[in-house]
């Protein structure tokens, strides 16, 4: 059977610092909000596992978010931001009952991977531990709360920033604020929580002490990753994350074979699989779920905003914008184009400037629009959706396409060129 683990994730804080009407967890990174990725770290556990977020702050847009992302996610909603212990609590009635292992994470936290959470589960399952912290070291520990081992290295408690003593702010090891937990045991913990500190807070931490007074196995997990438990409380974080996001796929991507000419200026998603000896250019910018195969050519200055293939050999220009786009193999849009919501078969050639018209701003409805393979689009055409181009159609430079087109078929929607002599000669003369 399935093993099964319930994620407790931290939603409810308002972020302050963030100068802003968006509650923080829904600010973006690559077009997905910030527990949009935390969720998927965690939903890419090998394990059955059922999540509840807490929710407070912008509770209402945090909610639809997820309803419409993660709809087996469950929400619950803590009214007041009395602090993270007190966050936790209003997830023990919905656990009710549950005797397996929990893990705790924040929602500002994008960078935590998997690979992190599982070595934290598995660590603390093979030393039957009851709590475990994951914690790391920092050369430059402030604003942390700081891990308090004993002489024989046990993890006693943890202190945060503003109630730690002048030696205690010395220690570089600090809690990254992800536990995994043996439910049943230190559940009790959250209603015995106190709030006799410099914040007045009901303090997450305080359970390591709770479950030391209360003879649990309590464990330190110490990853090296510190980079991942980077959380987000201002706009200047958002960015540095961003950036290490970035730093981190486009690192994996040329591990796996792909070229990156310049990573400075390029940003992919790590939500987008790109094939061996694909070759990206300059000033790309990739957001959201995409698949491009290998041998492609994307770029300098392509713009892919999700929903999009490109098939092996295929290759896609300088100002060229995809969105909801399927290509199949050796096509070529080479620049300044625009194809939403099409369906573009292989050997398909679209020439400069053709842009696809795919929303209807009256009706705000998109249409699709299907090419199969082999279609020729001549140079500044506009392709009206929903059109049909059959296989090997050719398309007249400069038409607006509404209908749709036979296989091997020419379709022309301009109006013939016509030359009147002299006409220029004559009206200098008439002067
Ligand atoms: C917390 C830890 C600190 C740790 C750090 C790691 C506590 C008391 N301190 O501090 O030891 O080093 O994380 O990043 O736990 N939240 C709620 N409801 C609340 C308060 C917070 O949902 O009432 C959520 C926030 O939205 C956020 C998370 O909990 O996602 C962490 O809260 P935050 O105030 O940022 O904690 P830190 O001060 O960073
Ligand atoms: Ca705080």
């Amino acid at each position: 059977m399935e093993k099964e683990i319930r994620a407790i994730v931290l939603g409810a804080g308002k972020g302050t610092r963030m100068k802003s009407n968006l509650p923080k967890v829904l600010h973006e990174i690559f077009a997905k909000p910030l527990i949009g990725w935390v969720l998927d770290s965690i939903n890419n556990l090998p394990y059955k596992n059922e999540s509840i977020v807490i929710i407070g702050h912008g509770a209402h847009d945090v909610e639809e978010y997820l309803n419409h992302n993660y709809k087996y996610v469950k929400t619950t909603l803590q009214k007041e931001q009395l602090g993270t212990g007190h966050a936790v609590a209003q997830a023990v009635p919905i656990l009710h009952g549950y005797r397996g292992t929990a893990i705790i994470v924040c929602g500002d936290t994008p960078l935590i991977t998997t690979k992190t959470l599982r070595e934290l589960i598995k660590f603390h399952e093979e030393n039957a531990s009851d709590l475990t912290v994951m914690t790391t070291k920092f050369d430059n520990p402030t604003g942390y709360g700081r891990i308090i081992r004993s002489v024989k290295d046990e993890v006693m408690k943890i202190v945060e920033e503003k109630d730690a003593t002048e030696s205690q702010k010395e220690i570089k090891e600090v809690n990254t604020g992800v536990y995994c937990l043996d439910w049943a045991k230190i559940r009790k913990a959250f209603n015995e929580l106190k709030n006799n500190n410099a914040q007045g807070e009901y303090y997450l931490t305080d359970i390591i002490k709770w479950a030391r007074e209360n003879s649990y196995k309590v464990l330190g997990y110490e990853t090296k990753n510190n980079e991942e438990i980077y959380g987000i409380n201002s706009r200047q974080h958002l960015a540095v994350a961003s950036n290490i996001m970035k730093r981190r796929y486009l690192d994996e991507l040329m591990t796996k074979g792909v070229t990156i000419v310049d990573p400075e200026s390029t940003y992919i998603s790590p939500d987008t699989e790109i094939g061996e000896d694909t070759i990206i250019y300059p000033n790309t910018y990739i957001e959201g779920r995409n698949k491009i195969a290998k041998n492609c050519k994307i770029g300098p200055m392509t713009h892919l905003r999700g929903g999009c293939e490109v098939g092996e050999g295929s290759k896609i220009g300088n100002f060229v914008e995809l969105k909801n786009a399927q290509i199949a193999k050796k096509t070529n849009v080479c620049h300044l184009s625009y194809i939403g919501d099409a369906e573009i078969g292989s050997h398909v050639n679209i020439g400069a400037g053709t842009i696809f018209a795919n929303y209807n701003s009256i009706t705000k409805k998109k249409k699709r629009s299907v090419l199969e393979d082999g279609v020729s689009v001549g140079s500044n055409s506009v392709i009206v959706a929903p059109v049909h181009l059959g296989k090997e159609s050719f398309i007249a430079a400069s038409s607006c396409i509404t209908k749709d087109v036979e296989s091997h078929a020419l379709a022309m929607t301009r109006v013939h060129q016509k030359e009147i002599k002299n006409w220029v000669k004559d009206n200098k003369e008439k002067k």
